[in-house]
């Protein structure tokens, strides 16, 4: 049995009644600041600029922007109607491209608007989709967890923890219940350039939990995996086609090629909202390219020349063949391809 007391004290994202606050990711671990937003537009610009980021994390907030628009536009009875919020609705939209989970949060909060049409019952839909998230992720933490032999060590990426969830995490979920089992013996986790969500955001949620840890560059990765620490990379994801190729942070692909290389297994750990089963394979996935800027500062601190250029894409996508594990709440699928993922599908429907 799992302490979450211990391994689940973060809530980056948190409903209050009348307003979203969010744990503001840009400005960890430095400083600790809730951010308020109190209409749909502000929860979208806090999508876009990251305030709150990671798939699973995204999908709730705009949930709950939803909520916000709908209050902002309900009659006197609490009724409102999809086209009051139709510009709230494409601004959410809009706010970033590649985590599925956005998509398929608001299209559940949209089906609500238009058959129950009432604030109350899409509060009860945004609530109901964090807690299964959280739900999801505490399956998956023993799911994954059990895949890891004891006295393993492991390798993340990014970040997938309760900064980018409900709570707990994902793949970082699967590390807090593998070490907390005993089963995970090492943790390593990347920097994560360019946004250096390793460095400031799963260093600082491993530390809170007293989780010994190494951080590493990201040009260290094949060197550590040479040296036979690490037996599994583990990784979250921001989209699953219905082939099981994935999309996840820049840099997973080299990771995943690296690991077949090394002899090392590879694990994709995401709730079944980060499967998008009407994208057929990875080369259909909108990859999100973000400002250069990021790219040509460490932090907020420029070390590139003036006139120097950048390209900035933000994820990659992972062919399934490069997958050992795929864990999401319905279960594993060991070496997912389009026929498992459908298998996967009919098997665990509702
Ligand atoms: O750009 P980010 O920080 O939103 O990217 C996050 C990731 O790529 C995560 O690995 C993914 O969303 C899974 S989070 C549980």
């Amino acid at each position: 049995m799992i302490d979450y007391d211990r391994y689940d004290r973060i809530r980056a994202v948190q409903w209050q009644g009348n307003a979203l606050f969010l744990l503001d990711q840009r400005r960890l671990p430095l400083e600790e600041i809730m951010l308020e937003c109190r209409d749909a537009h502000a929860v979208a610009a806090a999508i876009a600029n990251l305030t709150v980021r990671g798939a699973p994390a995204i999908g709730i907030a705009a949930a709950y922007g939803v909520v916000l628009a709908a209050k902002a536009h309900a009659d006197a009875d609490g009724r409102v109607a999809s086209a009051a919020i139709g510009s709230e609705l494409e601004a959410l939209r809009a706010s970033r491209p590649t985590a599925v989970n956005l998509f398929w949060a608001l299209d559940r909060m949209q089906a609500v608007v238009e058959h129950e049409g009432n604030v109350a019952a899409l509060e009860a839909a945004a609530i109901q989709i964090e807690r299964d998230d959280l739900a999801a992720n505490r399956c998956m933490g023993s799911l994954g967890a059990a895949l890891i032999a004891p006295g393993s060590g492991v390798l993340t990426h990014c970040n997938t923890g309760s900064l980018a969830t409900a709570g707990f995490g994902t793949a970082l979920g699967v590390i807090r219940a593998g070490v907390a089992e005993g089963r995970i013996a090492r943790v390593f986790h990347t920097e994560t350039r360019p946004w250096l969500q390793g460095t400031r955001l799963t260093a600082w949620e491993l530390l809170k939990d007293g989780i010994p840890a190494q951080l590493i560059a990201d040009s260290a990765a094949a060197h550590l995996m040479s040296s036979g620490q690490v037996q599994w990379v583990v990784v979250g994801a921001d989209r699953i086609a219905a082939n099981g190729d994935t999309a996840n942070k820049i840099g997973t692909l080299q990771l995943a090629v690296l690991a077949r290389y090394f002899g090392l297994r590879l694990m994709v750990v995401a709730p079944w909202s980060t499967v998008d089963m009407r994208t057929t394979s990875g080369c259909d996935i909108h990859i999100e390219l973000r400002d250069p800027e990021e790219l040509l500062q460490y932090g907020s601190v420029r070390v590139a020349a003036a006139g120097v250029r950048a390209w900035n894409p933000v994820f990659d996508v992972t062919p399934q063949a490069l997958i050992d594990a795929m864990v999401t709440e319905r279960g594993v699928i060991e070496q997912p391809d389009a026929t498992a993922m459908h298998r996967h599908l009919a098997a665990a429907k509702p």
